[in-house]
């Protein structure tokens, strides 16, 4: 028997997207644009630095597991404690998650391509991975529902889904929802959902009170904590008390959660930031259509651009490195002919689409 089991050999690790500086010293550069982690350009809330602060006197101490933001959680959406979890970022709840609810002999299922922080979690895990291909960048929920089988035991979906951006409908989960056994788990990732949820057309899932639903929601992307490692989910008791069985005992870390409760109520940071959000997916998504690219419809924080081919994505993430912008290519997703780029600050934006510009059209410059 090996020391390392094959599945953990044949995993290919988490890349996570270049550092600016990185980047800067490599190019010599004097600037860089960094659109390839899908953060908040405009920094951390400011709510959740002054919080932060304030819990650095007690670090001596060892933190209550997260309870104070559970309990802000719960008062804010008005659920009970027992419903809520947080953790060290969504994708620390995952790992949970993960840990919680699967045998050897079960099956996860989700979208080809999906986010690749699952990806990598799950065929840790040495289990079956089954993927059903996308319909116009969406989730294919018809075929994922007929996807199941008797060992399937998690279903994995992203909304908004990184890394298309698109999202699947209220009507369209509902009817996906009924052909799910209760046997199954289904694990909502919602990391993007500050970004869609005033579309009338996202479903919410707070209003779901499916005891088989995992709600997973994160404080990385729209209230700039990535780096305090800062996430939350919503599900039955019985779910969040089977998690809470095997998370590490003292995760979220005290500063980490800190910032959380400072950043729930920093509405105007909220607000700034979902404007500024706004604004970039709208100059990202008509430039680069009007350059002849395909870019999925988004209702999150960045824009998928699909090339006409794998040549073309690595030639042109080639060139805008050398012009200082970064964005993600998404060979390690397993989409090697497209390209994610984040939104970023509207000079940030503009920056892109001239460097692009430049990059389709080298004959006008
Ligand atoms: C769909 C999705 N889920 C989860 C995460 C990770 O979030 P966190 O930083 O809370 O672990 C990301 C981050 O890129 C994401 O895109």
């Amino acid at each position: 028997m090996p020391l390392v089991p094959p599945y953990i050999e044949a995993l290919r690790p988490y890349v996570a997207g270049r550092s600016a500086e990185q980047v800067r010293r490599e190019y010599g550069l004097e600037t860089v644009a960094k659109l390839a982690s899908n953060e908040n350009p405009l920094g951390p809330s400011p709510m959740a630095i002054e919080r932060t602060r304030q819990d650095l006197a007690i670090l001596h101490r060892y933190p209550e597991a997260g309870m104070r933001l559970r309990r802000t959680l719960a008062e804010t959406y008005d659920v009970k404690v027992e419903n809520v979890i947080a953790g060290n970022g969504s994708e620390g709840i995952m790992s949970n998650i993960i840990r919680t609810f699967l045998c050897d002999d079960d099956e996860v299922l989700t979208t080809e391509a999906a986010f690749i922080g699952f990806q990598v979690l799950a065929q840790s895990r040495g289990i079956a991975y089954r993927t059903v291909p996308y319909r116009d960048w969406r989730y294919d929920l018809p075929a994922l529902a007929a996807a199941i089988t008797s060992r399937t035991k998690i279903v994995y979906l992203a909304n908004p889904n990184n890394p298309t951006g698109t999202i699947f409908t209220k009507a369209e989960f509902d009817d996906f929802h009924r052909h799910v056994p209760e046997r199954v788990l289904i694990i909502l990732d919602e990391a993007y959902f500050e970004y869609a949820k005033d579309n009338p057309r996202y479903p919410d899932s707070m209003y779901y009170r499916y005891d088989n639903v995992i709600t997973l929601r994160t404080f990385s992307k729209v209230y700039g904590l990535a780096g305090a490692r800062i996430g939350y989910g919503f599900a039955h008791e019985r779910l969040i008390a089977n998690l809470l069985k095997v998370k590490l005992p003292f995760e979220p870390g005290l500063l980490a959660e800190a910032a959380g409760i400072g950043a729930l109520a920093d509405k105007e940071f909220l607000h700034r930031s979902l404007e500024l959000n706004a604004r970039g997916l709208r100059l990202l998504t008509a430039s680069l259509r009007e350059m002849g690219f395909t870019v999925a419809p988004s209702e999150a924080n960045f824009v998928m651009v699909e090339c006409a081919g794998a040549a073309q994505a690595a030639a042109l993430n080639e060139q805008l490195l050398r012009q200082g912008v970064v964005v993600r290519p998404l060979a390690a997703f397993g989409l090697p002919r497209c390209l994610r780029i984040s939104t970023g600050t509207d000079g940030e934006n503009q920056r892109c689409v001239e460097a692009m510009r430049r990059a389709v059209e080298p004959a006008r410059v």
